[in-house]
């Protein structure tokens, strides 16, 4: 393709093609050889890095929907967009980062911070590259938006799109999603398809359905998607006055925030905003690993995809990730790690960051399980400087966190119940409606 005036191309990401395509194609893969597409760039900052570093402050204090978002106030850093005015923003991002001391204590670590991106607008990080991808999809002018979600993506998608006053469709496994994510999908109007299968098999179907359609496809293989994710990390590192941890942690499922975390650290040191590179730490549930199973096996040419993947952090259930091959650039080009965790561990670490007065959903606390883990192996160092990505709010899957507290939290799999212990526990108290034997039961 000839390079236009345009900063923007797609690019392959094999590294024996690279072709560039115009970002005006609707396509999600290399159409010479199958492999997943960046957006890349010919960057033209109108200033040094120090320069933009004030420009994206200043920004915060400003009152345009646009600077006001914690996403488009990085815009020079994702220059995809030709016409600004078309641009779909819930006010996304300028999530905060939090001390935990608790959660530190109970990892083993001097200290810890989590940035807690279940405080946007639908209650996950998919808000940040929602507002990117359907953007793109206003400027190629789809009729309607398609993806298929274990719940958060899906609850995001939908919210954007109908703001964007496009249809929007949702492919989710059938009793296999948090209540709080498929209530989200149902108010803002989305059609809900319930698919009597896993996730993998709703993924395989929505792309099957995107080539054939005129529906254009916002799972994290969209490229543009994940341009808007790469402000997690921008923000993140903004919050720390431009100097980087040493160890970024956060849950792996399908591995688009992984990829987008990657390419965010790569562009950031290329452009000189930082000197260098954080370590990644990617965690997943044990019964929904295969990104692990590939880190720790020689041969990385090719992911060995779980059937039947199990766990109840529902949003990480998936067995086999999409954008595996860009979260292993990632973890190159970050001397990365992934680790693994139990239900117990995920289950208990939730509690401890709920007991910091911040609280996440499932999938989210993996992180705390995974830092202990990687602490108690000497890989994360006790003194070390850490930020782990809370991936989704507490309210998202209210079921779980009453079943941990309750003792009543069961998983199944294979045809076999197996308990979770609620070791922080936390249970409701009865009384009868009685001052005194309120008193008594409560011992105060
Ligand atoms: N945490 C939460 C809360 C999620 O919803 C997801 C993914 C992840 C972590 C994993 O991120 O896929 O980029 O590795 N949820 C997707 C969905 C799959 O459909 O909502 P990932």
């Amino acid at each position: 393709m000839e390079a236009d005036q345009t900063k923007a191309f797609l690019r392959c990401t094999e590294a024996d093609c690279q072709q560039l395509f115009s970002i005006d194609q609707r396509i999600y893969t290399c159409p010479q050889c199958g492999a997943l597409l960046d957006v890349h760039y010919d960057f033209n900052l109108p200033g040094t890095p120090v320069e933009m570093q004030t420009i994206f402050r200043e920004r915060r204090a400003a009152d345009t929907e646009l600077d006001l978002s914690g996403v488009w106030r990085f815009r020079e850093l994702l220059p995809f967009v030709n016409d600004l005015s078309t641009v779909i923003t819930l006010g996304e991002g300028n999530t905060p980062i939090y001390q935990t001391p608790r959660s530190a204590e109970y990892a083993g670590l001097d200290r810890l911070r989590f940035k807690h991106q279940g405080l946007n607008p639908t209650g996950s990080f998919k808000d940040n590259g929602m507002t990117s991808g359907v953007t793109q999809a206003v400027a190629l002018g789809a009729s309607g938006v398609a993806c298929a979600s274990t719940g958060n993506t899906s609850a995001s998608m939908a919210a954007y799109a109908a703001r964007a006053g496009m249809r929007a469709f949702v492919f989710i496994p059938s009793d296999q999603i948090a209540f709080g994510k498929l209530s989200q999908s149902l108010e803002y109007g989305a059609t809900v398809v319930e698919i009597e299968g896993n996730f993998d098999d709703a993924m395989r179907l929505v792309r099957e359905l995107a080539e054939e359609t005129d529906l254009y496809l916002l799972n994290s293989i969209n490229p543009f998607r994940l341009e808007g994710q790469k402000t997690i990390i921008i923000e993140m590192i903004e919050q720390c006055g431009w100097q980087v941890p040493d160890w970024i942690v956060l849950p792996g499922g399908n591995l688009g925030n992984t990829s987008a975390f990657g390419k965010a650290l790569y562009e950031l040191q290329e452009l000189g905003f930082i000197d260098r590179i954080p370590r990644l730490a990617v965690i997943q549930a044990e019964g929904a690993s295969p990104f692990y199973d590939l880190y720790m096996t020689l041969d990385k040419s090719a992911l060995r995809a779980v059937a039947r993947p199990a766990t109840l952090a529902t949003a990480i259930r998936i067995g086999n990730p999409v954008s595996w091959k860009k979260a292993l650039r990632a973890l190159s080009c970050s001397d990365g790690v992934v680790e693994r965790v139990t239900e117990q561990e995920i289950a208990d670490a939730k509690a401890i960051i709920g007991a910091d007065g911040i609280g996440c959903e499932p999938a989210s606390a993996a992180t705390l399980a995974g830092i202990k883990r990687l602490a108690a192996s000497g890989i994360i160092e006790e003194s070390a400087n850490v930020i782990a990505v809370l991936t989704g709010n507490l309210l998202k899957d209210s079921t779980y966190t009453i079943g941990y507290h309750t003792d009543s939290l069961s998983i199944q799999s294979d045809g076999v119940s197996n308990q979770i212990n609620g070791t922080f526990a936390n249970k409701p108290v009865r009384s009868p409606a009685e001052k005194d034997q309120i008193k008594r039961v409560l011992a105060i």
